[in-house]
């Protein structure tokens, strides 16, 4: 059997561009015992996978030149010579970006039974979620009245984290790429305030929605936007450093204002993470998330773009900030339901 796949055709410099990307038709190898056949029906698209074009010294190997790219996913069974999935079964897991995929079984577990919609298991209920969670509550520790401030709002990370400081009795302020943004962070999300980075004057629109300064900063961006938030930063106040997207893309490093005077004067720690540091606690963190989710106090919206032709582009979108919550491409309906 053939099957569809997109492999990295090269090693972007810079932004990556059409020419990242190769579609080629591959032969599927026969199943073997304890191997499964997977259609696959979602693809979530996150801003880590640039950095495993790049053949450098990370937490996870790079994406090898030549071989499909891979990211977090969810399939169809459709054969099954596994005995712990039968035909049907819808699960989740690191899969290939590929129409249909073989696997071993070995990073595949079955969606939670009842998960509505299936998809917030690549979002609020997986990894997105957890690093939320463990980033926000581990790294920053916020305490009830503390101010915490989190870039990428209106990001899948960024909106859980947001509501789980409201949820332990934070104020909190967002920072966002547009007024629809803005809007969903407050509305939606229920922040107390959204800051546009594109169109606000970021320090004194922080000095407003922060009149008693930030206790707690969690960042998916870095670059001006974490720089105008490390002056508001109050003695002792704490870092997160989830994610520095606006540095993904850049050919060398960019030497900003450099602030850690300003750590030395107000005692700041920052502190940079991976959600997989805290894997053996991802049964505790996966049980309040979905508890929170299923009573509806942590929402989150989803951009879906539809095709797996799109995946590349729907990546990319992530740079140019498509999305408003988890940016997921839908690649097939199930067969079975
Ligand atoms: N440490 C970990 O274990 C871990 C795990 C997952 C994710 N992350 C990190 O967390 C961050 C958020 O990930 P996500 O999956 O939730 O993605 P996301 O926030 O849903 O999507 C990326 C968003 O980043 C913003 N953005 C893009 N380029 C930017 C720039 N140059 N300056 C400012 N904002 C920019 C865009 O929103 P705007 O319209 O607002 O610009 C875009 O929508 C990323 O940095 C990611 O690498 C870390």
């Amino acid at each position: 059997m053939k099957t569809e796949a997109i492999l990295l055709a090269k090693r972007p410099v810079g932004l990556p561009g059409p020419d990242t990307f190769e579609f080629v038709q591959r032969d599927l190898p026969e199943l073997r015992d304890g191997e499964l056949l997977l259609r696959t029906l979602w693809l979530s698209v996150d801003p880590y996978m640039r950095g495993r074009m790049n053949d450098v010294k990370s937490y996870t190997p790079p994406f090898p030149v030549g071989e499909p790219i891979r990211g977090g996913g969810i399939g169809e069974v459709v054969e099954s010579r596994h005995p712990a999935f039968r035909p049907g079964d819808l699960v989740t897991g690191d899969l290939p970006w590929q129409r249909h995929a073989v696997s071993d079984g070995r990073g595949i577990r079955a969606v939670p039974a009842g998960l509505t919609p299936v998809t917030a298991a690549l979002g609020v209920v997986g990894m997105t979620g957890l690093t939320a969670y463990f980033g926000l509550l581990e790294i920053g520790r916020p305490k009830p009245g503390e101010t915490v401030v989190i870039s990428g709002a209106a990001g899948a990370v960024g909106g859980v984290a947001g509501q789980i400081a409201k949820l332990n009795g934070c104020r909190v302020v967002g920072i966002a790429g547009s007024q629809e943004k803005v809007r969903y962070i407050t509305e939606e999300l229920g922040f107390d305030a959204g800051i546009n980075y594109r169109t606000d004057d970021l320090r004194s629109a922080l000095r407003e929605a922060c009149p008693n300064g930030v206790d707690v900063y969690f960042d998916n961006v870095g670059g001006a936007v974490t720089d105008a938030v490390v002056f508001q930063m109050n003695d002792f106040g704490r870092i997160i450093l989830c994610g520095q997207i606006a540095a993904y893309n850049l050919e060398r490093p960019e030497l900003g204002p450099r602030l850690f005077p300003l750590f030395v004067m107000r005692r700041l720690s920052a502190q940079g993470f991976i959600v997989s540091d805290f894997s053996r606690r991802f049964d505790e963190g996966t049980r309040r998330l979905a508890a929170w989710h299923q009573e509806g106090r942590i929402q989150s919206r989803e951009t879906v773009v539809e095709g797996f032709e799109r995946l590349p582009d729907a990546f990319l979108g992530l740079f140019r900030g498509d999305n408003i919550g988890k940016l997921l491409v839908k690649v097939a309906d199930p067969e079975h339901r």
